[in-house]
């Protein structure tokens, strides 16, 4: 091969993904550009009816910034003579600094003293064998910078293709991308993993109270914000990128490949995550935002929801008549039906004997989860005690903009500028302000825990509305008027007049466009709060700050979840920003009982994990709507693989716990017991994120970055590294078409359970009485236990271990185990065993190694009673196992072995106490092979005492 083909290869594998250039949107604005308005910005009229949805109205060539002086890592750049910014004067100086954290690149883009985000990351780093470089380029006059992979000098991030506006309220950044496979952006609804380049579609981050939308493609902007993406390069290798910035911000996918990042404010503090793998850059990024909380052992249980519950009783009949179905559970939730009215920290009149019935869930081992919204009304006992500990809410500014019709009608607000809106309750409600820098609101919110535990021993928390939402800002007739169920309160106006920079700022992003109207008169406060409103005594402004009110309440709460239980139970939240999974778990929303939710949800568990948000999962069967008896049976079966697993539904909407239909109740069974089964090896998982930073469930790209067949498949999906799940997702379906990447996989399910079953494409069998599809890697060792009908009873039954070799009939794993509910505080003092699982297939028979490599103190184990080991060539000899070198009895009756299908099963009371030593060892013989031999030969007669021939 010559020169010129390698700098072709070289060329093509490094460059040219960068094709098309994409033009810049400069009437991005809800009611079109007409080229008498497009041309008064200063802008270029372009029409294009390519149908892939293209700027028409588009900013002429040299929008930018120019080098002005560089000093060390910091370059100042002056604004230059290029087209102006349409929404703002231009910052004439900004600077770039960059930095390294370990191998993560910084670079921060801004000026000092504006809004910087108040989050306090750990910024902890894990290593990295690859370094990334920030370089430089001033083409034609325009800065751009370069982050480039020094191992294959492939270019991560290009600003080359410019666009770069600074202004006070509208700042855009924009970048070719090495490849178009790029994952995560959220909050939204995706219907495939993967972005597509192929057309403009721009994606709206903003926190909202809004249901997701599956039925059709849609950007909108759903209840969290996470400005965090990946991307797999052509060669497999895998970076991370992370924009801290909290204000309302969107970003727009562009054929190139490309994005054109938009936020309205504060500085771009923009971190580079080098991989090289898919799993490493998501370590990287853990470690930096914050590893995941530990959820509680119970916590992995199968919850059921409802919200409208008549009363306890109902609560009550629901999962009796689950566990009557010998459904396993764990969980009870009650949505806010509880409630007194709805206001938190008050049970209602429908509940009497709510505490009796908790303590009787206790006894039969099962958990309660009680729903909590932030708001709080402001004539109650709880408000008044927040006053009284000077407690801080969500403020106007100045007591002349209070909203006086609303505060007069409250002697405990009326001489405060606390921001009263309206949400469940009866009567106006004021919103904790968890940025409190004094402290005051989290230990107050802490102590209305503590004082409610004592009244409804609840073990796990749930926190919803909480973007903040508020009901009907700025509507002189909000749905709510129509509503039985609730007074007709005066809405709260938040001021719109054009003038308003908070409310309405020059550019307010499409997350605020999707729901104005057509004359443009959308308004940042939809469905929340007044921006202009303040936090932490005015330093904080809402405008900047409110997509951090899940991430601050979450925080709150399980300090307060802590406090109140003693335990580290589980928190679940709406409202996400990245490091929200320190803190709290999150579901998908209020979806619809549809097939399309179905698949999206599997979809959304994948993002959330690449988030760090693993305790994650959707409202199984459907939250809006009328579910289906195959919907509900189907979703149940894919829900038994997501962390977060509960059955949630709407208020009004027909009961479909899965006692409802005997099919269901059957699938469910069956689903619940191969999970409760598995729990061991799903809380390992847990226990390796929280720990070090890791996926739980991943998308197959994590495992396989070189196979491009992995790039899309959304709807399948791992378990750490060793189990293959792929859920019937469609509708009159009893098979599903799934792809195993080259390596060894063995069927875990009912169709060839524990055969070797071929990579590539493969339709399997999956009625709706089998388990849905799952497989396990060649290499794996997988610690379960016998399930039983809750986590807390399973936990006491015998421990057994999965085997399934690779070719070289070699497997590997881990156990992590704890008492299951202690707060961990930290990792290296935390009381919890670490047991390391190695086995491998010798010539004469097999051997397992168990390593107890760290060791807890007063938790007792049970037993390992069980090895079940596929594809082990040899039919043992069962007298022949020795612990340690000791021999060992096995039960014959129970243990057996098919020479036709391999595989290997031991069953033994009480077989390894693992415990027992620092390494045990348990080793066993091939049966004797039957052989004629020779008697006369002497040498034959020596191999046979050898050896053991049998004679026959
Ligand atoms: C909205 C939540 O998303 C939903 O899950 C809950 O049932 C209702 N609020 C009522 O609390």
């Amino acid at each position: 091969m010559g020169k010129l083909q390698l700098l072709c290869i070289f060329l093509i594998s490094i460059g040219l993904s960068f094709q098309a250039s994409p033009v810049f949107d400069c009437f991005p604005e809800p009611n079109g550009a007409s080229q008498v308005s497009c041309e008064a910005r200063g802008c270029t009229w372009q029409p294009d009816s390519s149908n892939k949805n293209v700027p028409w109205c588009i900013f002429k060539d040299g929008v930018g910034y120019s080098l002005d002086s560089q000093s060390g890592s910091t370059y100042t750049l002056r604004k230059n003579n290029g087209p102006k910014n349409p929404w703002g004067s231009d910052a004439l100086e900004i600077k770039v600094t960059t930095k390294s954290i370990g191998n993560i690149l910084n670079v921060h883009i801004g000026q000092a003293g504006r809004y910087e985000p108040p989050v306090d990351f750990p910024k902890d780093v894990a290593s990295s064998s690859e370094t990334l470089s920030f370089k430089t380029d001033t083409t034609n006059g325009l800065f751009s910078f370069q982050i480039v992979r020094d191992s294959s000098y492939r270019k991560l991030f290009d600003t080359s293709l410019g666009g770069l506006i600074f202004s006070d309220k509208f700042i855009q950044l924009a970048t070719y991308l090495p490849s178009s496979n790029m994952y995560g952006w959220g909050e939204n609804t995706h219907q495939s993993l993967k972005h597509d380049f192929s057309k403009y579609l721009t994606w709206a981050m903003f926190a909202r109270d809004q249901p997701p939308n599956s039925g059709s493609l849609d950007t909108v902007n759903l209840y969290g914000v996470h400005p965090y993406y990946m991307i797999v390069e052509p060669d497999g290798k895998a970076h991370g990128v992370l924009i801290v910035n909290s204000n309302a911000q969107e970003v727009t996918t562009a054929p190139g490949p490309s994005i054109i990042y938009r936020t309205i404010g504060g500085n771009l503090d923009i971190y580079f995550f080098p991989g090289p793998t898919p799993e490493q850059v998501t370590q990287q990024y853990l470690k930096f935002i914050g590893t995941p909380f530990l959820p509680a052992y119970w916590a992995l249980g199968y919850q059921l929801s409802r919200y409208g519950y008549t009363g306890l009783d109902e609560m009550k009949t629901r999962i009796q008549a689950v566990k009557d179905a010998g459904i396993p559970i764990d969980i009870g939730v009650a949505d806010i039906d509880y409630m007194q009215r709805y206001k938190d920290f008050t049970t209602g009149d429908n509940w009497a004997g709510f505490s009796d019935y908790v303590n009787q869930m206790h006894a039969s081992g099962m958990k309660l989860i009680l729903i909590f919204d932030p708001a709080v009304e402001a004539d109650y006992d709880s408000f008044q005690r927040a006053l009284s500990a000077n407690a801080k809410f969500i403020e106007w500014e100045s007591s002349s903009q209070v909203q006086r019709d609303i505060q007069n009608l409250y002697p405990m607000a009326k001489d405060t500028k606390i921001m009263l809106g309206v949400v469940w309750p009866d009567k106006h409600v004021g919103f904790p302000d968890f940025l409190d820098s004094t402290g005051n609101t989290q230990k107050w919110w802490a102590s209305e825990f503590v004082r409610y535990q004592k009244e409804i021993g609840f073990d796990g928390i749930w926190i919803d509305m909480n973007e903040p939402s508020n009901f009907g800002t700025n509507d002189a007739h909000p749905w709510y008027f129509d509503s039985d169920d609730h007074p007709n309160d005066a809405p709260l106006f938040c001021p719109t007049n054009g003038s308003n920079e908070w409310e309405m700022p020059p550019y307010k992003t499409r997350a605020v466009w999707k729901f104005g109207d057509a004359s443009n008169n959308a308004f940042l406060a939809s469905n929340t709060l007044c921006m202009l409103g303040v936090q932490d005594n005015g330093a904080q402004r809402f405008y900047n700050v409110k997509n951090l009110y899940g991430w601050s309440e979450a925080k709150a709460t399980q300090q307060a979840l802590f406090q109140s239980t003693g335990k580290r139970g589980a928190v679940v939240s709406r409202s996400t920003y990245p490091s929200s999974g320190k803190y709290a778990g999150h579901w998908l929303g209020d979806n619809t009982a549809r097939w399309e939710d179905l698949r999206t949800s599997v979809i959304g568990a994948q993002e959330f994990n690449l988030f760090g948000i693993p305790y994650v999962g959707s409202d199984v069967c459907g939250f809006i709507g009328t579910t289906t008896e195959e919907l509900c049976l189907r979703w149940q079966q894919m829900g038994a693989f997501h962390s977060f697993f509960r059955n949630h539904n709407t208020i009004g909407a027909p009961a479909q716990d899965p006692a409802i239909w005997p099919t269901v109740a059957a699938a469910t069974k069956q689903a619940n017991l191969f999970r409760y089964q598995y729990l061991p090896y799903l809380f390992s998982l847990h226990f390796t994120a929280s720990k070090d930073g890791a996926t739980v469930i991943r998308p197959l790209f994590f495992e396989f970055p070189t196979d491009e067949e992995t790039y899309d498949l959304g709807y399948q999906f791992m378990w750490g590294s060793s189990i293959l799940v792929a859920p019937v997702v469609y509708q009159n379906t009893n098979s599903v078409h799934v792809y195993l990447p080259t390596d060894v996989w063995y069927s875990l399910f009912d169709y060839k359970y524990g055969s070797l079953i071929s990579p590539g494409f493969t339709t399997v069998s999956a009625p709706t009485t089998s388990r849905i599809p799952v497989f396990v890697r060649g290499m794996s060792i997988i610690p379960r236990q016998t399930p039983t009908i809750t986590t807390t009873a399973t936990r006491l039954n015998p421990f057994e271990l999965l085997i399934a070799p690779c070719e070289m009939g070699r497997g590997k794993g881990v156990l992590y185990w704890d008492d299951g509910e202690t707060i961990v505080n930290s990792f290296n003092t935390h009381n919890y065993h670490q047991f390391d699982f190695l086995f491998n297939t010798t010539t004469t028979g097999g051997r397992l190694t168990i390593t107890h490599s760290r060791k807890a103190s007063n938790i007792n184990l049970p037993t390992l009673d069980i090895i079940e080991i596929f594809n082990f060539p040899n039919a043992p000899d069962f007298k022949s196992f020795t612990i340690n070198n000791i021999k060992t009895n096995i039960n014959v009756q129970t243990s057996t072995y098919s020479g036709v299908t391999k595989r290997l099963y031991i069953q033994t009371t009480g077989l390894i106490n693992l415990t027992s030593a620092d390494t045990i060892i348990l080793e066993w013989s091939n049966a004797a092979k039957a052989v004629k031999v020779d008697l006369s030969n002497p040498e034959k007669l020596a191999a046979l005492e050898n050896n053991k021939y049998e004679l026959f």
